[in-house]
C-alpha cells in the first residue's frame, strides 16, 4: 500500500524566523504520527533554520524548485547539492505557476527531475490543467504531455521514489477545489500513463498528491478515493493548526 503524504508548499511566505515559529508550534500536533509522511517546502532562505527546527520531528524538509546544474556561474539559481546540504528530502518541480510566471516548460522540468534523481532528492513533478484547457477537452492531452515529456529519458529504476502531484491550475488558490470524481479520474489517468511508459510496479507504487484548494474540511473526501494518496496544500499550509488539521484527516 502507498503511504500518504501530505505536503505544504508554502510558496513566497515566511522569513526564516516565521517558519522556525510555525516548526516549534506544529511539533506537537503532529506529534507520533508516522502511518503518513509529512513535508514542508519553505523558501530557499527558510530552509536551513525550518530543517534545524523540525529535525526532532518526523516532518521533512521540501524545497520548491532547484537548477539542474551541479555549480556554476548562474546568478540566483540554487543547486541539488546545497539543497541536500540544507537537509532536503523533496523537489517541487514544475508548479504551475512556476510554468505561467517563469518561463517553466516540460524541457526545464525534465532536467530538473533529472537533477533531483541524481542528488538523491524525491521530485515531486507538478502537472495540470488551465480552466481553458479543461473546458475545451484538453486535460488528458496536457496531462498526457507533461508527463511524457517531464520523465522522458528517465527509467523505472531512477524514479523509484518519484512522487507526481496534479494541480489542476483552476483549482489553485481560488477556492475551487475539484470535485473527488474529477480528481480521482485525473489520477487514475496518470496512474495508467505512468504504468504505460514505465511499468505498471512503478505506477501502483507511486503516490499521486491532489493541490488545489485543500483545507481541512474536504481532505477526508478526496483521501477516501483510490488513486489519491496525499495532498500539496498551499494556503492552507501556511498555519499550524489548519496544517496539521489535514495531517490529521481520517
Ligand atoms: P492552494 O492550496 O492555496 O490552492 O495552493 C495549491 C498549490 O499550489 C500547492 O502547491
Amino acid at each position: 500500500m502507498r503511504k500518504p503524504l501530505i505536503a505544504g508548499n508554502w510558496k513566497m511566505y515566511k522569513t526564516p524566523a516565521e517558519g522556525v515559529d510555525f516548526a516549534r508550534q506544529l511539533a506537537p500536533l503532529v506529534d507520533g504520527i508516522n502511518d503518513r509522511d509529512i513535508m514542508i517546502a519553505p523558501a530557499f532562505p527558510a530552509l536551513e533554520a525550518v530543517g534545524g527546527a523540525l529535525k526532532p520531528t518526523s516532518v521533512a524538509l521540501g524545497a520548491q524548485d532547484l537548477f539542474w546544474e551541479a555549480d556554476g556561474a548562474y546568478t540566483g539559481q540554487v543547486a541539488p547539492r546545497m539543497l541536500v546540504a540544507c537537509g532536503c528530502r523533496y523537489v517541487i518541480i514544475g508548479h504551475s505557476e512556476r510554468r505561467q510566471y517563469f518561463g517553466e516548460t516540460d524541457e526545464t522540468v525534465r532536467r530538473k527531475v533529472i537533477a533531483a534523481v541524481k542528488a538523491g532528492l524525491v521530485p515531486v513533478m507538478c502537472v495540470g490543467e488551465t480552466e481553458k484547457e479543461r473546458e475545451a477537452g484538453q486535460t488528458f492531452p496536457i496531462l498526457d504531455k507533461q508527463i511524457k515529456n517531464g520523465l522522458k529519458d528517465l527509467i523505472a529504476d531512477d524514479l523509484a521514489a518519484l512522487v507526481i502531484a496534479y494541480e489542476p491550475v483552476w483549482a489553485i488558490g481560488t477556492g475551487k477545489t475539484a470535485t473527488v470524481d474529477q480528481a480521482q479520474e485525473a489520477h487514475r489517468f496518470i496512474r495508467s500513463h505512468v504504468a504505460e511508459l514505465l511499468g505498471s510496479t512503478l505506477a501502483e507504487g507511486m503516490r499521486i498528491l491532489y493541490g488545489g484548494s485543500v483545507k481541512p474540511e474536504n481532505i477526508s473526501e478526496l483521501m477516501a478515493m483510490p488513486d489519491i494518496d496525499g495532498a500539496l496544500v498551499g494556503g492552507a499550509s501556511l498555519k499550524p493548526d489548519s496544517f496539521s488539521r489535514i495531517v490529521k484527516f481520517n
